[in-house]
């Protein structure tokens, strides 16, 4: 059986014009994949994207459970300077922002049973390819070099990839992996979950209840309060989260295997990431997490840990963000050979 599916991106690309200078403009594309794994499909759905631009390089980036590609670049005047699509594109580098399977305006298969690791990361995965085979805006040739960067539970999805798609197969030639690490957290805490329909009848009642919400958002966030902007947390809580599957949710922890991948890795996490770092002590010593991390990843070409002062799980979201985003464009960079 097969899933057939629109994901939607959003593609921050780089023009220039012929004297003046660069500008950055964001074009919303829409990417038709075709998921072949043994699913029920639902051919009614479409959806959406966000892409990014410059020469033959672009990052594609995967969002976190309950996010969508919204995180890459909330969408509020006041917070602009949070958008890493907006940092990036001003350091010369496209983008280009999925909405994974199920989430913002891409697909969402009736049954949340069907947007698990290997349907989403197949349609992140052929995404990925196609952006190496084609054009997908007038204008915009074929790229020749991707690095995927993800954050959270979009992290693990690429992690997923680099177990099941490694070696020569893999469209990526690095991953930059934020807000994820594969080593056993003793007391872990997890985010407080919910069926979807249950937290926002108006907006979700409909879904499955496959699909679910994170209400109560605090844990995305140092605990300390006044490293971040409580209006972050309220555009947070109100109009910028999503749904994820309660599959995806579940299957987090094959983080935990080996991979295949021969590209270059990063992974960074934020010092006080409640879901990893804060309280724990894992993210202490960067030399002993790197080690440990480092197990998984064999292959890999080059694999780093970085672990950012002062930031939380949504390292992108709180007052410390322009530290991380240099840390990914400086990877970025390298990884791409620029
Ligand atoms: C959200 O969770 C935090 C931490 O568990 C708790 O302190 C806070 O009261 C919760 N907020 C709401 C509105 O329930």
């Amino acid at each position: 059986m097969r899933l057939c599916a629109t994901l939607s991106v959003l593609l921050y690309a780089l023009s220039r014009a012929p004297v003046a200078e660069a500008a950055c403009a964001c074009s919303p594309v829409g990417i038709p994949v075709h998921v072949d794994v043994l699913v029920p499909k639902d051919p009614m759905d479409h959806g959406l994207t966000q892409l990014r631009l410059l020469g033959d390089v672009i990052q594609l980036l995967v969002h976190g459970l309950t996010y969508n590609s919204e995180y890459w670049s909330p969408p509020v005047e006041e917070f602009r300077s949070y958008s890493y699509a907006m940092f990036s594109c001003d350091h010369g580098l496209s983008s280009l922002a999925i909405d994974v399977l199920g989430v913002g305006l891409s697909s969402r298969p009736v049954s949340a049973a069907d947007v698990q690791y290997p349907t989403a990361y197949g349609a992140i995965s052929q995404v990925a390819h196609h952006l190496k085979a084609a054009s997908v805006l007038p204008g915009v040739p074929a790229f020749k070099t991707i690095i995927a960067i993800g954050h959270s539970a979009g992290s693990a999805l690429l992690n997923f990839g680099a177990i099941v798609e490694g070696g020569e197969r893999s469209p990526f030639a690095g991953l930059v992996l934020t807000g994820s690490l594969s080593t056993p957290i003793p007391q872990r805490t997890l985010p407080p979950r919910m069926s979807a329909r249950d937290v926002n009848p108006l907006r979700w009642g409909a879904l499955d209840p496959g699909y679910i919400a994170v209400p109560n958002r605090t844990i995305f966030y140092p605990t300390d309060t006044s490293t971040f902007s409580p209006r972050m947390l309220l555009l947070d809580e109100s109009f910028s989260n999503d749904v994820g599957s309660a599959g995806v949710f579940a299957q987090t922890s094959t983080t935990g295997l080996g991979t295949t991948y021969t590209g270059s890795v990063v992974k960074i996490v934020g010092s006080e990431d409640q879901l990893f770092c804060a309280g724990t002590g894992i993210c202490d010593d960067v030399a002993a997490l790197t080690v440990e991390e480092q197990k998984l990843w064999p292959g890999a070409k080059s694999f780093e840990v970085v672990v950012e002062e002062g930031s939380g799980h949504d390292m992108n979201l709180d007052f410390f963000a322009q530290g991380p985003f240099n840390t990914f464009v400086r990877f970025v960079e390298q990884f791409a050979g620029l």
